[in-house]
């Protein structure tokens, strides 16, 4: 029988918050919800082959199809919210008299606005966090006035539940305050509007952020959800999960495996900075040396529009020992058995994959929750290095070969690759039948269709 409970996700539309919402629509849709992913025109094209039959899927405008100048990031988000705010309206009135009205939108964190357009249109809604607990508390505090910004040079800071924190620790918008104010009132906004939400949604897992998810608990009807990664590499309830599904890059599959196959067990430096983080050309050859000097076989993402950052010389020296890609399968990649340690830009899904997968950690956090999530990486879950930079920002050459032998080789990597086991371990626990995470995501399921 066809599910009567109908739900909508609304995701902001870059990689690393669309691959959670998708994984979560996969698991709404197992447990009998019907479903329907929204894509915005910008990301229209992407590939959506494999995504998933058991959701249904909308593209709605953006308003990005009408852009002719290159915008601010101000008026790109104004844009979004205004354009975005008019779709779903006449998406959900349309819905709305259809065989199965929706009833309720799960929105990301960023789009409080998604929350006023559901309930003018008779439906409630939830936000669904994209980052850790950490991450979203301290937004929190700083909402409430409770962390003075810009932080200043050499601070200590301080908050419930929480390892003290230097001013490296804490989400870069907190001190570059200047650089991307627009960002900053957007995820410090993530709170502006939730007084009388019934949920708030949050991919992670009760164990990994215990002390904060608690204290969070108690301000906010948190549920934790994740670790949303295919459920392959996890629990293996859904049958057919076997990755994302909806790529903005396309991958180069067969390239990296068959490379990887060719290469010794835990041999591989798998090295990625994301789908958004732009290095410095500096730092881009630091990055290249420091591979090349520590030795050991490394694959590399450099997206399309970063290649040119690369030394000339380079892409010739290092064909036996590296494989340079514009994207690959990154899940694939971490679970091969080749990989030695991660190089990370810490960015909460790759941290989250790699702690899924067991993989070791060099933290190179670049900004946003990076810096914080490199913190918990290294001090409290205690699965990686994290490379110091000298006066001047830069993580040297000499520095990242370091922290990839400390890694790969050295004294404690026996310490962090059993603490990887551990967490990979205990996130498969959450969201196993009966899990914490799985348990969460079945009352929300039961609460929507008694509802
Ligand atoms: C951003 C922020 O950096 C992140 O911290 C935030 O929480 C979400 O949005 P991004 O920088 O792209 O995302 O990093 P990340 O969160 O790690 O997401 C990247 C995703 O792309 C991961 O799911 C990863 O598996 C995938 N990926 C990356 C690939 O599939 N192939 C690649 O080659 C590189």
């Amino acid at each position: 029988m066809e599910s009567e409970t109908h739900i909508l996700l609304l995701p902001y539309p870059v990689q690393g918050h669309i691959n959670p919402m998708l994984q979560f629509s996969k698991r709404l849709a197992s447990k009998g919800l019907r479903v329907t992913f929204i894509t915005t025109t910008s990301v229209r094209n992407s590939i959506q082959a494999n995504a998933s039959s058991s959701i249904n899927f909308e593209t709605i405008s953006d308003g990005s199809e009408e852009v002719q100048t290159v915008e601010t990031t101000y008026q790109t988000l104004e844009r979004f919210q205004s354009k975005v705010s008019q779709s779903l309206a006449k998406l959900i009135e349309r819905q709305n008299s259809s065989k199965y009205p929706p009833k309720f939108v799960v929105y990301d964190s960023f789009l409080t606005w998604a929350l006023d357009v559901a309930r003018q249109h008779g439906l409630d809604g939830a936000p669904f966090f994209t980052q850790p607990c950490m991450v979203n508390a301290i937004y929190y505090h700083a909402y409430q006035g409770a962390i003075q910004m810009p932080l200043e040079e050499g601070s200590s800071i301080s908050l419930p539940s929480m390892p003290s924190l230097g001013i490296n620790d804490m989400p870069s918008f907190l001190h570059d305050t200047g650089l991307y104010p627009d960002v900053l009132k957007l995820v410090v906004n993530q709170f502006s509007n939730l007084q009388d939400v019934n949920w708030l949604l949050c991919n992670t897992f009760d164990n990994l952020e215990d002390e904060v998810v608690n204290w969070m608990a108690n301000h906010w009807p948190i549920k934790t959800i994740g670790p949303t990664i295919p459920s392959i590499y996890l629990d293996k309830q859904l049958e057919d999960d076997k990755e994302y599904g909806l790529n903005l890059f396309k991958p180069n599959m067969d390239t990296c495996m068959k490379w990887l196959n060719t290469k010794e067990v835990g041999s591989v430096v798998y090295t990625s900075f994301g789908s958004l983080a732009a290095l410095g050309e500096k730092q881009m050859e630091e990055i290249t040396w420091g591979l090349k000097n520590s030795n050991c076989n490394f694959l590399w993402v450099v997206r399309e529009s970063e290649v040119k950052k690369l030394p000339k010389k380079f892409l010739h020296e290092t064909t036996e020992k590296g494989l340079i890609v514009s994207w690959c399968p990154q899940l694939e990649v971490l679970d091969h058995k080749a990989i030695g340690c991660f190089m990370t830009h810490c960015g909460w899904n790759s941290t989250l994959e790699a702690l899924s997968l067991g993989v070791p950690m060099v933290a190179m956090p670049q900004w946003t929750d990076q810096p914080t999530n490199a913190k918990f990486i290294v001090d409290v879950w205690k699965v990686g290095v994290r490379i110091k930079l000298n006066e001047k920002g830069i993580a040297t050459k000499e520095e990242i070969e370091l922290c990839i032998r400390e890694v790969i080789e050295g004294k404690r990597w026996k310490e962090m690759k059993r603490n990887s086991l551990k967490w990979k371990k205990l996130a498969k626990e959450a969201m196993d039948k009966g899990g914490s995470s799985d348990k969460n995501i079945d009352e929300f399921v039961a609460k929507l269709a008694h509802s």
